[in-house]
């Protein structure tokens, strides 16, 4: 295993450098396979142990790193040892590389590269992650669609490192557009429409009710009769009102089910009004809350104190915003769940309002608001469906679902499918969620299905392909399936290329654990399944002397499996054939 062979490493610089492992560890890392070209298995920076104290800072680098090197003698299993550029670079004996590492794939291994040496340095806790976050009665946009396979994404890999994970939901469930609605669905509401459809004729309802109040003062004083009813806790109101909430939750899980998705609690800002207000008077007894000219309550969150950036926590008539409900819901949290740390995934135009969320939240006491974190993401650019703009989540996943059909029935590779349909789905997902994970979280993207769902290139429908693929070869040669296996019969440059590869699989997931972005995850499986066509094309397993089969078909296991993993990881479900 990749620890191993670092701890290995360690072992030997410790001595040299009379220093522990564990500060020598952190500048140890894999080395990036290049296409054909040679490289070797790790290097150390200098530069890391020079700012951990480990080495002096004083000199010129590149003499300090020669003269380590000269220091360092190779041995059985470290086979060479060459100074590059401020590092030292390592090669593993071949051998005992490829046996190390493909060992663990001699059963399925699905813990492959979790327990490493580096992962178990983080810190485990409860992570509670917050995404999707729909609103009752409004659009699922686009924003919605990433903040839940982003925050679904975060959740898998969190629980994969060890952390109790808590997903949560925080539903869109109050404010002035209940009032609307309730007022709006009395006029144009059907129960048996919202029995058959209930997402769509909330949503009609809503854009109808706001259409007419627009030139409508009767019903737009309606609105704020029902919503203050709401906020008193009228009976047939509430009432109303929570049938709404349960029949929206229950199409959304029927829907989130289709995307692989799913939430231990259904949070809501409806929960916390109440906290809202005790929030407020928090805030006063702390003689942080002002009271502004037009009469709202403000928070002075400027350096200078001369209410240069203020967040405002109450309205001019006595009621709290989305911030309040925001400030109350994370202390309930904490309360509730006692997270060690908390994740919102929203897209960037609420970074402010997450900021704010923080500094209040530090400012009334709360030192546990350092380990509160938004993940922002930028806007996704045209994403339209059949019937033109994105209104429903459901709509999405049918179009992706179609259009993949449609391709997999124009291709000659397609196999002979037991449900087409749930193939199409599955792949159309994976491409959507691919194309959403490749870059920064924060860049804005322009959506285009042909590109997304292109065979070749770097799409989900590649991954999928590369992975059927190669459940496909170890069926065909399940008989080959054995225990050992001899690794000196991998010694081509595109077998050792895959082994190098994996070396990198746990750095990868620690550095997507440190800075919450797929896009090392995804890049690394996608170029995985590149070396894994170059070796597919040359290191055949059919007709090869059985031994040799035998290590090939070890190597195609060992991708396949960190393929599967790493594919489940970021919330797709990886297709047996295709
Ligand atoms: N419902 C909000 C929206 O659609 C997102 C909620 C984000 N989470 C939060 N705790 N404020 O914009």
């Amino acid at each position: 295993m990749a620890c191993l062979l670092r701890r290995t490493i360690a072992a030997k610089l410790s001595r040299t450098l009379q220093q522990p492992e564990e500060l020598l560890l952190p500048a140890l890392s894999a080395v990036p396979v290049f296409r054909k070209q040679q490289t070797p298995d790790f290097k150390l920076a200098l530069s890391v142990l020079r700012l951990n104290g480990s080495l002096p800072t004083t000199g010129d680098i590149q003499l300090q790193t020669e003269d380590l090197t000269r220091q360092l003698k190779p041995d059985n299993v470290i086979e060479d040892i060459s100074a590059g550029s401020g590092a030292i670079n390592f090669t593993i004996n071949r051998k005992f590389l490829i046996q190390k590492l493909l060992e663990p794939f001699g059963n399925s291994d699905a813990t492959f590269g979790l327990n490493s040496e580096l992962l178990n340095t983080l810190n485990r806790g409860t992570t509670l992650v917050e995404y999707s976050s729909p609103n009752i009665a409004k659009k699922f946009h686009a924003g919605h669609l990433r903040s839940t396979i982003i925050g679904n994404f975060i959740a898998n890999l969190k629980q994969a490192l060890g952390n109790k994970v808590i997903r949560m939901n925080y539903l869109g469930d109050w404010g002035m557009q209940f009032g609307l609605l309730g007022a709006g669905f009395t006029q144009f509401g059907s129960y048996s429409k919202l029995k058959d459809n209930p997402l769509q004729h909330l949503f009609e309802v809503y854009v109808q009710v706001n259409r007419e109040a627009e030139h409508n003062d009767n019903l737009r004083q309606e609105a704020r009769d029902f919503f203050r009813k709401l906020e008193e806790h009228d009976t047939e109101a509430m009432s109303l009102w929570q049938r709404f909430r349960d029949i929206t939750v229950e199409e959304y899980q029927h829907v989130y089910k289709r995307l692989g998705v799913y939430f231990d609690v259904y949070s809501g800002e409806s929960l916390h009004q109440s906290q809202a207000q005790e929030v407020v008077e928090q805030l006063q007894s702390r003689g942080l809350l002002k009271t502004t000219e037009k009469g709202t309550g403000v928070v002075d969150l400027s350096i200078s104190g001369d209410m240069s950036n203020v967040c405002t926590v109450l309205r001019s008539d006595g009621t709290t915003l989305y911030i309040t409900r925001d400030i109350a819901a994370a202390i309930d949290r904490k309360d509730r769940y006692k997270f060690t740390e908390m994740i919102y995934v929203t897209d960037k135009s609420q970074a402010n309002h997450f900021q704010q969320l923080f500094q209040v939240l530090s400012g009334l006491g709360h030192p546990w608001a350092e380990s509160c974190r938004h993940v922002p993401f930028g806007l996704v650019k045209g994403m339209k469906t059949r019937t033109g703009e994105v209104v429903f989540l459901e709509d999405v996943l049918d179009e992706a679902r179609t259009r993949m059909l449609h391709n997999m029935s124009q291709s000659k590779t397609t196999k002979e499918l037991e449900d087409p349909e749930d193939t199409a789905e599955k792949v159309g997902l994976s491409a959507l969620i691919v194309q959403d994970f490749k870059g920064p979280l924060h860049s804005d993207y322009s959506f285009d299905w042909d590109r997304i769902l292109q065979a070749q290139g770097d799409t989900g429908v590649f991954l999928q392909y590369t992975h059927a693929r190669l459940c496909s070869l170890l069926q065909k040669n399940e008989d080959l399936e054995a225990a050992h296996f001899d690794p000196s019969l991998l010694n081509e440059p595109s077998a050792i290329s895959i082994v190098q590869h994996l070396l990198r699989y746990d750095e990868v997931l620690h550095q997507s654990s440190q800075d919450l972005q797929p896009k090392h995850l995804v890049n690394f499986l996608l170029k995985l399944c590149h070396l894994t066509a170059s070796a597919h094309r040359e290191l055949p397993v059919k007709g090869s002397p059985a031994e040799v089969a035998k290590a090939r078909r070890r190597l195609f296991k060992g991708s396949c499996s960190v393929l599967a993993n790493g594919i489940k990881l970021l919330g797709i479900t990886p297709v047996q054939k295709m």
